[in-house]
């Protein structure tokens, strides 16, 4: 081969060692979040033997933490659900398990069934139901790791008129 080719300097990708690393240990793009929880949701033996439900408060636990994030498991029983929030300075990914939840913004209302993922950015507002007849479980990841979680007044929420 003439070594002074085209080919020749552009080389063996096999020898570029840069795009060759293995996947990152922490995720640290929207991407990595994403693919992350997906990991998560399809390899139960990681969150269901962990998961409780408890009719009376809201159920939480920390599945994991890394550095700048954290992972959460959150189960909800048919009637719970969040009120309004936003995740102060927070990013989020907001992953279905099992069951099914509804979330509802401003903008819209929509159904979140299990495999469902929503991914949010600082300041996004919103609030998560279960208006199912059965338990649900979701896997929240947070960045940087939730440090507040402001409720807002329900003024987005639709006007229940009373007789
Ligand atoms: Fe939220």
């Amino acid at each position: 081969m003439n070594s002074d080719s085209d080919l020749q300097i552009a080389g063996d990708i096999l020898e570029v060692p840069h795009l060759l690393q293995p996947p990152r240990e922490h995720p640290s793009t929207v991407s990595e979040f994403v693919g992350l929880a997906r990991s998560i949701a399809a390899d139960r033996s990681q969150w269901e033997h962990l998961v409780q439900y408890d009719a009376t408060s809201r159920w939480y636990h920390r599945l994991r933490t890394g550095p700048g994030y954290e992972v959460w498991l959150l189960s909800w029983v048919p009637g719970q659900g969040s009120g309004l929030h936003d995740h102060g300075r927070s990013s989020g990914v907001l992953t279905v398990l099992e069951g099914a939840l509804t979330e509802r913004t401003e903008r819209d209302t929509r159904a979140l069934g299990a495999g469902s993922q929503r991914v949010f950015a600082p300041g996004y507002i919103h609030e998560v139901v279960n208006d199912s007849l059965e338990p649900a479980v979701s896997l929240h990841v947070y960045y940087p790791g939730l440090t507040e979680m402001p409720m807002h007044s329900a003024q987005c929420a639709p006007a229940v008129v009373t007789a």
